[in-house]
Formats: C-alpha cells, structure tokens, sequence
C-alpha cells in the first residue's frame, strides 16, 4: 500500500494486525479514526501478554521475586514516560487511567484549594469537554471565573483577545495543545510566556499531541502535561500527567487509600513521595509498562517523521476534498501547519449519515461534536465528520475516503 514518502507504511502495517480484518465479508477495514484510539502494535501485544505470563503481581508491597520485578519495570516505565516528554525526574511523571482523569487530578488536587473568589481560570473555545466540562465544574465549586479564548474564522486562537484577557487575576491557564476538531497547533510556548507573567499556571491537554509530535515540556515552558496511551500506540487505562515537581510537592493528594501514604494512625496519615503520593491503590501495571514500550516504538519510528507523515494525509485530504467541492472543511488551510486530522461537512448531509454510509465501504470515520459542543456551536454546525490519521495510514486509504465521500454526494444530489 501506498504511504506518503516519509514512512516505510508496508512494513509499518504488518506491525498492526487489526489492520488486516475484513469488517464485514470481503470489507477491508480502513481505519480513519485514531484520534479516538489507535491501534497498537506487535510489540506493545506482545509486552502485555509476556507481562500476564512472565511477571504478573503487585508492585510495592512484596519482596517476592514476581513483585520486585513487576515493580521495577513499572518504576522504570515512569523513567521512560518523562524521558519522552523531555523532562528528566521519575517524580515528575504520574500515571492515571487517561487524560481526561490527569485533567481532573489538577483540577481537583490543586483547583479546589487554590481557586477562590476574584481568580480567573482561562481556556480556550475549542477545548475538548475533559478540560472545558472539569474546570467549568471547578469555577462553580470554589467561585472562579472562566474566561474563554476565542477561536478565530481561520481555526485559530485570537491572540489579541488572548493577551486582552490573561491578566493578574489568572491563575490557570489549560489550554489544547492540537485541537482533535480543527487539528490547529495551538501557541503553548507564546501563551505559557503571557501566563507565566502573570503568575498562572498552564495546564496543556496533549492528547493529540503526544501520540505524534516530539514533545518536550521544558521547552513548552507548562507547569502540567496531560496525555492517553490508548491515542499512542498503547493500551486503554492508561495516561499520564507530568507536573512541575515543586508544584506537586505542594498539592494535597487527588485520592486516598493504599500506596499512596507513608505512615498511618487512627487519627491521620502522611503521604508517599512522588509521584506515589498521586496513585493511590494498585495502579494500572501493565497498562503503565505496555505504555513505555509503545513509546520505545513511536521512537523507533520517529516522531517527527509521524507528525510529518499524518500532516501530508491530512492535507492530501483537504486538497482532494476542496477539488471535490461542496465540502466545508474546518480549522487551518493547507499549508499551515496543522494536526493529522480533517473535520469536514458535506453541504447539509448529517454527519451520522455520512459515517454510516463509509461503514458500509468499511471505512471507520468519526461523526457529531467529538466532545467538544460549545466549539462547534461556533463553528455554527450541529457535528462534523472527522478523519484522523496515524503512522500506518496510507493514501490509498484516503482516496477510499474521497471515492466514499463522492459517492456520497452523487447520492444527495
Ligand atoms: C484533545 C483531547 N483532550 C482530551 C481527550 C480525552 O482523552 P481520554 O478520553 O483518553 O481521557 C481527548 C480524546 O479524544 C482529546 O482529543
């Protein structure tokens, strides 16, 4: 199958074997939906099934052989995470169950005790609900307010409005790093610099980010980092959040119970050191090291190289889609660096329409707001069709997706 030129997609894809079903008799899959999950590979299966045959047990409490080993490669899982958002101390790297949950880990451990009455909280419209709908719920808790940066005609933040409204009266900012609906690279650096003037914390959700673009949080210059396994290679359970260790020193725990504390008595409890102190109970083990090996092999491939390969498919499909006409696609044109991504509508056909009709072709699409209601409000639409690409995407899958998409419109017509 044809790639674009950047990434060996023949041999790539023999690393997937869910690629090679036939959805329904005789239907190859084409899957054009990793920016909801993405598929994982041979060696991240095979960590799993090794994890579940070889090592199984649980992790600091035993001083059996089985727990030692478990433990090491989980603490060693944490080494790899921080080494692969660039920072460098295990105590920075916390694992959660997904993004949605690192979000809240800030939101509830710190939010609810530094947020008050008079402190702004600023995000942006095109957040996904896992940060607008958790900080949204944290204003109305402690009295904060929530301020918005507006998303501009070409997908974009409006920086002006952005530096109208960063005042000292911020004192967080968490913000998108790619949009999973217009696939804009949001300034993180720019806005973390107009932030941190003002003394605010940045939050970035990367959960489009990480999965294919080289991320390095010092240079990002953000206090917390939040990001899935299951968009990366991975597998579901698992996420992270790195956090600026003197921050986290200073925040109260997210949750209680085992693992997390130091010293018990009946009447009170000291904590663990990080990044324990923030999982607390067994937590998700070979989720934690199946991560850390889909990582090893995104940079074996080359992240760069990713971000350069799902940015050729996703402006191949524009260019398709523009010539097609009749299409309205969303977020920054072609030429402009962007997410490999494409949200698009086809004249007034219902987006679920479209998605069913592709499923019928066995080409996985994903149709209405992608958790982000209150951005395609603004965009003036009821949902959006969304094709998401990932390393082993090909252009011969995209033309399926245009042929399905004309044929489509023949039928509306
Ligand atoms: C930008 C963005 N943020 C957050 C999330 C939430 O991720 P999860 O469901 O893994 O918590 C997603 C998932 O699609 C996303 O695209």
């Amino acid at each position: 199958m044809a790639g674009s030129d950047i990434l060996d997609t023949e041999k790539i894809r023999k690393e997937f074997p869910i690629l090679d079903i036939e959805v329904r008799e005789g239907i190859p899959l084409v899957y054009l939906d990793s920016a909801a999950t993405s598929h994982t590979p041979n060696v991240v299966c095979e960590c799993i099934e090794n994890y579940y045959k070889k090592i199984n047990s649980n992790i600091h409490r035993g001083t059996h052989k089985l727990s030692v080993d478990a433990t090491n490669a989980y603490e060693e899982a944490h080494d790899k995470m921080i080494e692969f958002v660039g920072g460098s101390d295990r105590e920075e790297m916390i694992f959660t169950k997904n993004t949605t949950e690192s979000i809240n880990l800030v939101a509830q451990a710190w939010g609810l005790k530094e947020l008050g009455e008079g402190d702004v909280i600023v995000l942006t419209e095109m957040e996904h609900h896992a940060s607008l709908v958790t900080w949204q719920q944290i204003g109305k808790r402690t009295g904060a307010t929530v301020k918005y940066i507006r998303v501009d005609d070409s997908g974009k933040l409006d920086m002006e409005h952005a530096n109208e409204i960063i005042d000292r009266h911020v004192k967080m900012m968490s913000l998108v790093h790619v949009s999973n609906v217009l696939g804009t690279v949001n300034p993180v650096k720019e806005l973390s610099e107009m932030a941190h003037e003002n003394e605010s914390l940045v939050l970035a959700d990367g959960a489009q980010a990480a999965p294919s673009m080289p991320i390095d949080v010092k240079e990002l210059d953000v206090d917390f980092y939040a990001f899935s396994g299951h968009k990366m290679a991975g597998p579901t359970g698992i996420g992270c959040l790195y956090g600026r260790e003197e921050i986290l020193e200073k925040m109260e725990p997210f949750m209680y119970g085992g693992e997390m504390i130091r010293k018990v008595t009946f009447d009170s409890s000291s904590w663990n050191d990080l990044p324990w102190k923030f999982e607390a109970g067994t937590p998700p083990i070979c989720q934690g090291i199946a991560l850390s090996k889909a990582a090893e092999y995104l940079e074996g491939i080359g992240l760069d190289n990713i971000w350069r390969h799902d940015n050729e498919l996703a402006e191949y499909t524009m260019v398709s889609l523009s010539e097609m006409g009749g299409v309205d696609i969303y977020g920054p044109p072609v030429g402009e660096e962007r997410g490999g991504l494409v949200s698009f509508n086809l004249g007034s056909s219902h987006a679920h329409d479209i998605a069913s009709i592709l499923d019928d072709h066995g080409i996985a699409i994903r149709a209405g707001e992608h958790c982000t209601h209150p951005l395609h409000r603004v965009l003036g639409v009821s949902g959006t069709v969304r094709a998401s690409y990932y390393l082993y995407n090909t252009i011969e899958e995209v033309d399926k997706l245009i042929a399905g998409i004309e044929e489509i419109k023949r039928i509306f017509e």
